[in-house]
């Protein structure tokens, strides 16, 4: 219900709305001035300041904000918290960690992660020959290992073997029978010895959203018949040695650790019995998996995880240890894959909110005379509104409504009639939502009044090109203002995009520990701007956005946060014009500009405008075709 705050508020009750200490994984904070800060070296930087540098570089909302510093430090924090592990429980081989490049292959990601990770000598994971040559133009260290996962066809093999040749620990995963004879004819024909890993169809089933990759009918991995008419074929060509890795993958965002611990158990039993029939193992590739704390409450949902990153790391190891030492064959080389928690925390999506629509009931009149008595009627519900037939009142207004809108429709009352009575209508149901909170035992009906009631907040951004999980998968991220958290939020509002598509709507968030279909957001005030915040965008979303009605790639920001609290814009990119949206689906805007030439030409020709105002209509066509596809203010 949207009231007026009567407590005084303060930035740590929004925090504590908005859960961000729970989720940030301590990257973002509140400032006692109520902004969102971003914090990273001992620092806090509020995301408003960086966002008025942005204003200042001419770069507009919405914006994919990267923080640099974020990346580095989650590369980090999984490499040592990996050594940590291996250290205290005398584990006798190495972490080394690969990104799996389809999660965020935007170039400036990539690059950061071959950059910073040089100094753990993380390498990559690729799915597909673009991937590949990504991976290969990018990695910077000799050594660093490049899994290759998906089919391989014999270019993707090629350029794999020239990996090796460069020095490169390139691993072919052999995700299908078809795959190894192409290899083994490959690496003749190139003189190359290939390395080979195979990935193994687990039994192991996750739960989450992402649990397709586990279990029987998995699409993934080899069956047990498959590996051993491979182990036989390998044998045959003398090159059962180069059979170095074993890969499984349960799946993404796993949220509960025991599953992990089950799926290692399992692929040591595969590792052990390869090994017995003498395949040179040294490498346990554990695929992606580790899962991020969307809601942050720290529990197995699918939008959650209930372990730590610590005990991920220890869990591992502390499983491979103790199956492997059972069966007294000499510790791996722990590998991961994981793309989700390297990433998503370093971007956050910021947009303006262009205006809202609440559902209030304005002017309520008084009792006209020669009032229709259904209107009548619905003025009697106000007599009997009490906790004990609030359920009574909600149909009884919902019934008198329709039958007003029935009489409208056939021309027996006119549109001030039907007026007045949805104005009843919405006060009756506010008055029913104050007293909810009095009323034992509610139906679905009367609990979805809130958010039936909230308002609607116009964001500057398009689901489907920026968060295309929420739209697809009904994937949560963590949704809330950057500036004014000082303030008592009094509106409950849902989102809605620019795309004027029914979809494009955001009606779940995490509010108070809980999912709520509302999220309590602050009147706008005039002439001000209000900017709110997607944090935790960094996985998956870049690319699987779509052009859907034409709003292109935002604008991007990359910055990165200093020791003394200033900060670097290290790189920017304009997002698409309209011409570079309309040339993604086969226009021509030279041909776009020359029709719009003759149509203006003929107007002239035809007297409706002069030769001058032709030019101004053209130049207005030019430059929009120039311009960003999302809402501009006028500046
Ligand atoms: C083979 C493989 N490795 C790694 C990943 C990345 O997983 P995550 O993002 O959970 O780390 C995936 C994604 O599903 C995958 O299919």
């Amino acid at each position: 219900m949207n009231q007026q705050p009567d407590t005084p508020w303060g930035y740590k009750l929004s925090a504590e709305l908005y859960g961000i200490d729970r989720w940030s994984n301590d990257y973002f904070g509140l400032s006692p001035e109520g902004k969102v800060t971003a914090k990273t070296l001992n620092t806090a930087v509020p995301l408003l300041d960086i966002v008025e540098g942005m204003f200042e570089r001419d770069l507009q909302m919405p914006v994919l904000l990267r923080i640099e510093n974020i990346l580095d430090a989650q590369i980090q924090r999984l490499n040592e918290a990996f050594r940590k592990a291996i250290k205290e429980q005398n584990y006798q081989a190495a972490y080394r960690g690969v990104y799996p490049i389809k999660v965020n292959q935007q170039a400036q990601v990539v690059e950061e992660i071959a950059h910073f990770g040089s100094r753990y000598q993380h390498g990559f994971e690729v799915g597909s020959k673009p991937e590949m040559i990504a991976a290969l133009s990018t990695v910077e260290e000799p050594g660093s290992l490049i899994i290759c996962n998906g089919y391989k066809d014999e270019e993707f093999i090629d350029l794999g073997l020239q990996a090796i040749r460069l020095g490169f620990l390139c691993f072919f995963v052999i995700e299908t029978p078809a795959e190894l004879p192409i290899i083994i004819e490959r690496s003749k024909a190139l003189g190359v010895e290939p390395m080979i890993g195979l990935r193994v169809k687990m039994n192991t089933k996750v739960s989450g959203h992402w649990n397709s990759t586990s279990g029987d009918r998995s699409v993934f991995g080899l069956t047990t018949t498959q590996i051993v008419e491979l182990v036989d074929l390998l044998n045959q060509e003398n090159m059962l040695h180069c059979l170095q890795l074993l890969h499984c993958h349960l799946g993404s965002q796993i949220p509960n650790i025991q599953e992990i611990r089950k799926g290692v158990v399992e692929a040591c039993r595969y590792y052990a019995d390869l090994i017995r029939e003498g395949a040179a193992l040294n490498y346990i590739d554990l695929g992606g998996g580790l899962a991020v704390d969307y809601s942050g409450s720290q529990n197995n949902d699918e939008q959650s995880r209930n372990y730590s990153l610590d005990e991920y790391c220890d869990d591992i190891v502390d499983t491979l240890k103790h199956t492997l030492d059972e069966y007294d064959i000499a510790h791996p080389t722990i590998v991961t894959e994981s793309g989700r928690s390297t990433v998503a925390y370093s971007s956050v999506l910021l947009f303006n909110i262009l205006d809202t629509t609440t559902f209030e009931p304005t002017n309520l009149p008084n009792t006209m005379e020669d009032e229709h008595p259904l209107i009548g009627r619905m003025r009697e519900i106000y007599d009997y509104l009490n906790p004990e037939r609030v359920q009574e009142c909600y149909n009884d207004a919902h019934y008198y409504r329709q039958e007003v809108r029935e009489l409208f429709k056939r021309g027996q009352m006119n549109l001030r009639q039907q007026s007045v009575t949805e104005n009843l209508f919405l006060d009756i149901l506010h008055r029913i939502t104050a007293l909810l909170d009095k009323v034992e035992h509610s139906s679905i009906d009367l609990n979805d009044l809130k958010s039936s009631l909230s308002d609607i907040y116009y964001g500057n951004f398009s689901l489907f090109q920026s968060l295309p999980d929420i739209w697809a998968i009904d994937q949560m991220f963590p949704i809330m203002p950057i500036h004014r958290l000082n303030e008592e939020p009094s509106r409950q509002a849902v989102l809605a995009d620019i795309t004027c598509d029914c979809d494009g709507k955001i009606d779940k968030f995490f509010v108070n520990q809980e999912v709520a279909q509302s999220l309590p957001l602050h009147p706008l005030i005039e002439g001000e701007e209000y900017y709110l915040g997607v944090f935790l965008v960094g996985a998956y979303q870049e690319t699987l956005g779509d052009l859907h009605n034409l709003f292109g790639d935002t604008n991007v920001v990359s910055v990165r946060l200093n020791s003394d609290g200033s900060f670097d814009f290290v790189k920017e990119i304009h997002g698409d014009t309209i011409a570079d949206v309309l040339s993604y689906v086969e226009y021509e805007p030279k041909e776009m500009q020359l029709r719009y030439r003759n149509t203006a030409e003929r107007a002239v020709r035809e007297g409706r405008i002069t030769a001058r105002e032709r030019q101004q209509t053209i130049n207005a066509f030019n430059a929009s075709l120039q311009g960003y596809t999302y809402y501009e203010k006028e500046s």
